[in-house]
């Protein structure tokens, strides 16, 4: 059975600076107390599954056990029509290490040229895992869809943003303002639905 969310101390269970502002714009005006896995220092466990649901519930499960607080986790990425839905589940290690976020842009519009693709739909996917210390766990996804751009605009939001033109827009998220891509983003829909669920 769905399990209410009280407001209170919530764990954020990642260390990406971007995603724990858009939780915190997301959760604090509900009276949530957002901290984050790098605030408490806590290690990121390696995201061994294929999807983004499995890798969410890795990242949740040990910021609860860690913590013995409810934690939250994020796990997302830009899924490309034309690739075939890469890099998905492997957005992030698209950026390499250190992280570099302007090259894993740039391998995405390089494969594209590379078979002359036509098609530049895409969608960001978010999925919103909230694990409780019992155990207890529960999970939504969401989506965004738009169409790639080339080269990068904007300054705003994080990682892929500034290649991403939501549909219905002109501007990149990167273009956006903050309450606007909230809005329409995969996180917010992920959100919408958390909210519906459990709030
Ligand atoms: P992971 O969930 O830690 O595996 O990383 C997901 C990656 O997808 C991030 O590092 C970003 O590059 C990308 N991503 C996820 N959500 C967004 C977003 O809202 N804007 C831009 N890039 C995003």
């Amino acid at each position: 059975m769905t399990r209410t969310l009280t407001p209170g101390r919530l764990i954020a269970a990642t260390h990406n600076k971007g995603k724990v502002k858009e939780l915190k714009d997301l959760f604090e005006p509900l009276g949530f107390e957002v901290v984050s896995a790098a605030e408490l220092d806590l290690p990121e466990p390696e995201e061994t599954e294929f999807t983004f649901s499995g890798n969410a519930l890795i990242k949740a499960r040990a910021a609860a056990m860690a913590t013995g607080a409810p934690a939250l986790s994020d796990d997302s990425g830009i899924a490309v029509k034309a690739l075939g839905g890469m890099p998905g589940v492997n957005t992030a290690d698209w950026a390499g290490h250190p992280r570099d976020f302007y090259k894993a842009m740039e391998k995405v519009e390089n494969e594209l040229n590379a078979i002359d693709a036509e098609d530049r739909s895409a969608k960001f996917v978010c999925c919103l895992a909230v694990v409780w210390p019992d155990g207890h766990e529960e999970v939504f996804e969401g989506e965004s869809h738009g169409t790639l751009t080339w080269p990068p605009r904007g300054e705003m939001g994080f990682g892929f943003d500034p290649v991403f033109v939501p549909a219905g827009r002109t501007e990149t998220f990167a273009e956006l303002q903050p309450e606007e891509k909230h809005a329409m983003s995969h996180r917010a829909d992920a959100f919408h639905k958390l909210k519906a669920a459990l709030l």
